[in-house]
């Protein structure tokens, strides 16, 4: 089994808020993170697909081919996007990196043909970064 990784950033901006809660409760929670205008990340998103060596091409899947599904697939919907707003698969949900990476898994998981989706990884610093793989 192999391991195969696009890297992609991305510059959106997002507010953490229920708003089934009262301000009192969402300041309590997300603190600065809930300020009412929001405020942005440069994000780190790191894709892996995990899966055999084609003996065709010597790929798991061809990284051009990744490149252009993450592009398309999620890039286009997040950058320099507000994600509270402008991002039709976080609609109504709190744009945490958990959800976020979430979000991201289901928008790709049908896209990858060749090999499997294995991981969405969304740095949301340099410090702090959430991992999914599905379950
Ligand atoms: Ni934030």
């Amino acid at each position: 089994m192999l391991y195969v990784t696009r890297r992609e950033v991305f510059s959106a901006s997002h507010r953490l808020f229920n708003k089934q809660l009262s301000d009192a409760e969402n300041e309590e929670i997300f603190d600065k993170c809930s300020n009412p205008h929001g405020h942005g990340h440069n994000y780190v998103l790191e894709v892996i697909v995990s899966g055999e060596i084609n003996p065709k091409t010597g790929y798991v899947i061809d990284l051009k081919k990744l490149k252009r599904i993450v592009r398309e697939n999620v890039i286009k919907k997040v950058d320099h996007k507000h994600l509270n707003y402008d991002t039709g698969f976080l609609k109504n949900i709190i744009p945490t990196a958990e959800n976020i990476a979430v979000g991201i898994w289901n928008e790709l998981y049908d896209k990858i043909t060749e090999g499997r989706l294995f991981s969405v990884k969304l740095y949301e610093t340099e410090n702090n970064y959430v991992e999914y793989r599905g379950e």
